[in-house]
C-alpha cells in the first residue's frame, strides 16, 4: 500500500529516501550521546543495518532509473556507488571494534560525515533531477518497490560482495534472509 504523510498526500521515492537519510543522521547523532559500550554497539548494529536496507534498495531501484531516465545519470549512479562502497567499507570496520575502544567513536565520526555528504549530494542533486525527469506515478511506485525491497535486503556489511544490480536482484534477496536469520541467532535487534 502506498503511505501517505500527514495531509494526505501520497509518498513518493524522493519522500521516503530522504526520511530514510534524516533517520540515520539522528540515529548515529545518538551514539556519541552514550557512553554506555553496550548501548553504542547497537546503535550501531541498528544504524548499519538502516544503511545497508536504503543502499540497496537504492542501487536494486532507483539508481537504474537514475542511470536510464536523468541526464549524465550513469555517471551520478557511478560517483553514487562507490561511495556506498566507501560507506560498506566504513561500517564493516565498525562492526570489528569493540564500542570501548577509542578507534570506534572515530570511526563513527567518519561514517558520519561520509554518510551526511552522501546524503547532501543525493538530496540537493540527484533527488531533484528525479522529479523533474521522472512522472510522479512513477516515483510513488518506485517508493513502494523501495520499501518491499528494504524488508529483504541484507543487514549486514558485505564489502567483498559484487554491488552489481544483478547480485542485489538475486542473491542479495537471500543474504538479507540470512543476516536476519543469524541478527535473531545472536538477539541482534537491527528491526
Ligand atoms: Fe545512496
Ligand atoms: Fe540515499
Amino acid at each position: 500500500m502506498t503511505e501517505t504523510n500527514a495531509d494526505g498526500e501520497r509518498l513518493d521515492v524522493v519522500d521516503i529516501l530522504t526520511t530514510d537519510h534524516r533517520e540515520m543522521i539522528e540515529l548515529i547523532g545518538q551514539i556519541g550521546l552514550t557512553a554506555d559500550a553496550g548501548e553504542r554497539r547497537d546503535l550501531a548494529d541498528t544504524l548499519i543495518a538502516e544503511v545497508m536496507r536504503h543502499a540497496v534498495a537504492e542501487e536494486m531501484y532507483v539508481y537504474p532509473v537514475v542511470k536510464d531516465h536523468v541526464p549524465n545519470g550513469a555517471e551520478d549512479v557511478e560517483h553514487d556507488k562507490k561511495e556506498h562502497d566507501e560507506i560498506v567499507k566504513l561500517m564493516k570496520k565498525i562492526e570489528g571494534v569493540d564500542p570501548s575502544d577509542q578507534t570506534f567513536m572515530e570511526l563513527v565520526r567518519e561514517l558520519e560525515s561520509q554518510l551526511t555528504h552522501h546524503a547532501g549530494d543525493e538530496e540537493s542533486e540527484q533527488f531533484p533531477k528525479l522529479r523533474s525527469h521522472i512522472p510522479r506515478e512513477k516515483l510513488i511506485d518506485l517508493g513502494e518497490k523501495v520499501q518491499k525491497a528494504k524488508k529483504l535486503a541484507p543487514t549486514r556489511p558485505h564489502p567483498s560482495a559484487p554491488h552489481s544490480e544483478l547480485f542485489h536482484k538475486t542473491v542479495g534477496a537471500g543474504v538479507g534472509m540470512v543476516d536476519r536469520l543469524r541478527d535473531k541467532l545472536t538477539g541482534r535487534h537491527t528491526g
